[in-house]
């Protein structure tokens, strides 16, 4: 199927012109500022490591909401997916495309070099769901030989993932995070169509606070009563997740591998008389020791070697190799040992 009028978009420069555009309207950018928790009930009291910030309407975009009132974490299922970057002799592709089939690839140029007319192919595809499915270094492998298979003399660039989520009903959300509370809000659940479907949500919200109104709005609604779509699939997830939590505290009590793991290995295994479950990795020539059990709900997490960080199987909250969080749902790090 061939779609027309298509154009790319490089997301870093839309989101600096984004930035630069909301800063000359008085707004004030905060980075590098992590929410930790929100309290009182309107004004509300975003509570930051630098000290509170007060709004009087909250919108949560962290994909994930960091909180859990409205249970979105039970809602939507976490998914990582692969890119890769290639110089590749002669002209690598014009377009943009995505196979139907399985297993998925999507395929672009990006304009490379000072004046921008070099380019390079990236590659996506390799999805699956977070803390599931293995050696994610392995994923990044196959899509490396795919690659190099169909463009013989292509030398990668740059590797990366990145994490997205998927409502169980395929709509994405932006609403309400409590029903009936138009000053608490949330946006997410873009299911790997972020530059689209956040461009949309922020329309939606928008809207909402400024009292517009806009009919399709409506749909992505997050308290409409149309879960009712999504019920087989979120009682399949949900199942998935609660036979996730059983095996991964069932693993440490089993007898495992001893010594210390290799170099980008990392290892969950019991410790103590009551086998506590421990996450033990070495990276960079550090071997570091943090409590295995996910700070968000008490998941066991698992190592991610691509990425070295530990991701957590249940809702998708991930944890550098020193316990910090990377990604939401979870607020605060994995516990040193
Ligand atoms: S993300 Fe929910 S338990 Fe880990």
């Amino acid at each position: 199927m061939r779609l027309a009028d298509q154009c790319q978009v490089d997301p870093l420069a839309l989101v600096q012109a984004l930035a630069r555009e909301a800063t000359s309207h008085g707004v004030t950018v905060l980075e590098g500022t992590r929410v930790e928790k929100l309290t009182g009930t309107g004004p509300y009291q975003a509570i930051t490591e630098h000290g509170p910030i007060e709004a009087g309407t909250v919108v949560v975009a962290t994909n994930m909401p960091i909180l859990d009132r409205g249970g979105f974490f039970a809602r939507m299922k976490p998914a990582r997916s692969y890119g890769l970057a290639f110089r590749v002799p002669g002209l690598a592709l014009d377009g943009m495309y995505l196979s139907a089939d399985q297993p998925s690839r999507s395929l672009r140029d990006v304009p490379d070099g000072p004046d921008g007319r070099g380019s390079l192919l990236m590659v996506g595809g390799n999805g699956h769901p977070t803390g599931r499915g293995g050696s994610t270094e392995q994923r990044l492998d196959t899509l490396r030989a795919w690659t190099t298979g169909h463009w013989p003399g292509a030398v990668e660039t740059h590797a990366w993932s990145a994490q997205d989520f998927l409502p169980h009903h395929e709509l994405p959300f932006a609403g309400p995070l409590v029903p009936g509370n138009d000053h608490l809000l949330m946006a997410g659940g873009y299911s790997k169509w972020g530059m689209t479907n956040a461009v949309a949500a922020s329309l939606a919200l928008s809207g909402r606070i400024l009292g517009g109104h806009l009919e399709w709005a409506e749909a992505w609604g997050t308290w409409r009563g149309r879960e009712a779509r999504g019920l087989a699939k979120a009682a399949l997830v949900n199942a998935e997740v609660g036979w996730h939590m059983t095996q991964g505290w069932a693993k440490p009590l089993l007898p495992g591998r001893s010594g210390p793991p290799e170099e980008g290995e990392g290892v969950v295994r019991g410790d103590g008389p009551l086998r506590r479950p421990v996450a033990v990795s070495r990276t960079d020539g550090q071997e570091r020791s943090v409590s295995a059990v996910c700070t968000h709900l008490g998941g066991i997490v698992s190592w991610n070697d691509a990425e070295r960080s530990w991701d957590c199987p249940l809702h998708g909250s991930r944890f550098a190799a020193d316990g910090t969080v990377l990604d939401a749902p979870a607020t605060c790090g994995l516990r040193k040992k």
